[in-house]
């Protein structure tokens, strides 16, 4: 299979995220059609999750700051790139407290990492903290 790009921005409302997320999920419905269901559920789960975090937590709701995403569709994978125009945080800080504070697993805040790091196969953030990549591996025929 060619590489296939997805590629858009978005300014920063809440509002624009459900298109984008249904945009997204079309794109990797027109390319790889049978890609196993709980796979794209996930892929879901953590588009919004993460959208949401540029919108809110990076670029602070401001609609004149926008976030772009990027996504790769490669033969057992798919690749997506999230960034916002915002200042970014210490997250190996915030991961390094989460994952010794029991405590802060049970509260209904502060999943949405935490969640991407599960249902995916790898994460990394840039430098800043204002950009966030993913790799899901899938299954080669979908
Ligand atoms: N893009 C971002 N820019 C700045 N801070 C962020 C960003 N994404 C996440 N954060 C920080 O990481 C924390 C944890 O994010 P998350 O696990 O999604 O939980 P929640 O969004 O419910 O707080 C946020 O509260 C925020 O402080
Ligand atoms: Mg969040």
């Amino acid at each position: 299979m060619k590489l296939k790009t997805f590629q858009v921005s978005l300014s920063s409302d809440l509002y624009n995220m459900k298109n984008t997320v249904n945009q997204a999920l079309e794109f990797i419905n027109e390319n790889k059609p049978n890609l196993n269901k709980n796979d794209v559920y996930d892929i879901k789960l953590v588009l919004n999750e993460l959208l949401a975090n540029a919108i809110i937590h990076g670029n602070k709701k401001n609609k004149s700051k926008n976030v772009y995403l990027k996504m790769k569709l490669k033969k057992n994978s798919i690749y997506t790139k999230i960034s916002d125009e915002g200042k970014g945080f210490d997250y190996l800080n915030y991961l390094s407290k989460y994952n010794s504070d029991k405590s802060s697993q049970m509260k209904e805040n502060g999943r949405g990492i935490k969640l991407a790091c599960s249902l995916t196969d790898c994460i990394a953030f840039n430098s800043l903290g204002n950009e966030i990549k993913f790799l899901k591996k899938v299954n080669p025929n979908g």
